[in-house]
């Protein structure tokens, strides 16, 4: 059964628009019935046309898109499918007609010097918040067969956002459809699972992921439930090692047990070499994760990525696994602020310094873009690296249900 807007959706091809644009809140069937849409639009209008699906990478388009469309039923009683992996080209056919549609990624730099030789009767643009302005216009200049349309698809980030204020608030100048999304325009999702993505987000991506609101981030980056901090120590569980490296900017080491579902910063070890007028050496930093470690059967060490020479240290003493961090900085934060709303990671009273950036990091309001003030963030970045690596793909890590959330 689909909803109004879906249908929508699958009537935009017998429309005048040359474009569609759906945006709007997380699961609510945007990608899945455009793509739909798209290649039943493509097979109907073309005979021998390529076409372009694009996500934010060219993997992240296959597992959001391209798969879940080869399982359809619909699509495969309809037509042949023959996924050309190697060359991320899907054949569809039907009888003699047969068009291609080639896969891209907006972040991939090789898609963007391989999109420039097209020539596309359409694209099919999936996260395309996402995607670089300048990929989302050589796509664009690529669609010059005769009847070509563009099809757009994303979830709302900051009004300042190019796409924004160039398509969605121009929409009728480009002639293009707008349709907005919300939780409740997918009638597959049960009560439990809205109520679960509900309290998956907090925040400013609660205002864009589940009320589907194109929102500035702003004010303070996190919101500490009350019961976050607890000086509740599990018995048991997984132990690991978290690290924001600096010299003369502060440096931040948290231990972390993690048991039946729960994260718990049980202590930490923050050094401010500035302000203590002192530096320490990577030998003396050792020492401390050391001691911080020491009685726990600590699995890693994730380490901020760019700290080679203290990766390199913790190697050669050989006693400890090392991890590099997971670096994406929005989609880490996503993630640490949803879990913190679904208490799923808490903090004992003993990590003062965490405790204290919780209160003063902030979103940098001036930016125009998803932006923190890099400020106060060493305890915050240790967390954020923490949960990208460590958290990030576990079952209790729902909903963080894109294949590149984290
Ligand atoms: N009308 C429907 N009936 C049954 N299942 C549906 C319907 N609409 C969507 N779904 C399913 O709901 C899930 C979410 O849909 P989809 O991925 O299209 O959402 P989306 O809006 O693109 O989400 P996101 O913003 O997170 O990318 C998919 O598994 C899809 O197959
Ligand atoms: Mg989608």
């Amino acid at each position: 059964m689909l909803t109004e807007k879906q249908l929508k959706i699958l009537a935009f091809s017998y429309t005048d628009y040359d474009a569609i644009i759906c945006d709007g809140a997380v699961r609510s069937g945007k990608t899945s019935i455009m793509t739909v849409s798209f290649i039943d639009w493509a097979m109907r209008r073309f005979d021998g046309v390529r076409l372009g699906i694009c996500g934010k990478t060219a993997d992240s388009a296959i597992k959001n898109i391209i798969q879940p469309y080869l399982i359809m039923s619909y699509p495969r009683q309809r037509y042949t499918l023959k996924w050309r992996r190697s060359e991320k080209v899907l054949e569809v056919s039907q009888g003699k007609r047969k068009n291609l549609f080639e896969v891209f990624g907006g972040r991939d730099e090789s898609s963007s010097a391989l999109i420039q030789g097209r020539t596309l009767g359409g694209v099919f643009l999936d996260e395309v918040v996402l995607m670089p302005k300048s990929f989302v216009m050589q796509a664009i200049a690529r669609c010059s067969v005769e009847g070509a349309r563009l099809w757009f698809c994303c979830n709302p980030d900051s009004p300042e956002h190019w796409f924004y204020k160039e398509w969605i608030l121009k929409a009728r100048e480009k002639n293009a459809l707008y349709l907005h999304f919300v939780l409740e325009d997918n009638p597959s999702l049960s009560e439990a699972t809205l109520r679960r993505y509900r309290q998956g987000y907090s925040g400013v991506f609660y205002q864009r992921y589940i009320l589907g609101e194109w929102t500035a981030a702003e004010g303070l980056v996190y919101q500490l439930p009350e019961d976050a901090v607890t000086d509740y120590i599990p018995e048991y569980g997984e132990y690991y090692i978290s690290c924001d490296y600096g010299t003369m900017n502060p440096f931040s080491i948290g231990l972390w047990c993690v048991s039946e579902g729960v994260a718990y910063r049980l202590r930490e070890f923050y050094y401010d070499g500035r302000a203590s007028g002192r530096q320490l050496t990577d030998e003396e930093y050792y020492d401390e994760l050391k001691r911080l470690a020491a009685g726990y059967p600590i699995r890693f060490v994730v380490v901020d990525p760019s700290a080679a020479s203290f990766i390199t240290l913790i190697k050669r003493a050989g006693e400890l696994r090392v991890k590099r961090a997971k670096n994406d900085v929005i989609s880490g934060i996503r993630l640490t602020a949803g879990l913190l709303r679904q208490g799923k990671i808490r903090i004992n009273p003993s990590c003062k310094d965490s405790l204290r950036e919780f209160k003063l990091y902030r979103w940098d309001e001036d930016s125009g873009t998803d932006r923190v003030i890099k400020e106060n963030d060493h305890a915050m970045d240790d967390i954020r690296y923490f949960v990208a690596t460590v958290l990030s793909g576990r079952q209790f890590s729902y909903p963080s249900h894109r294949a590149d959330s984290v």
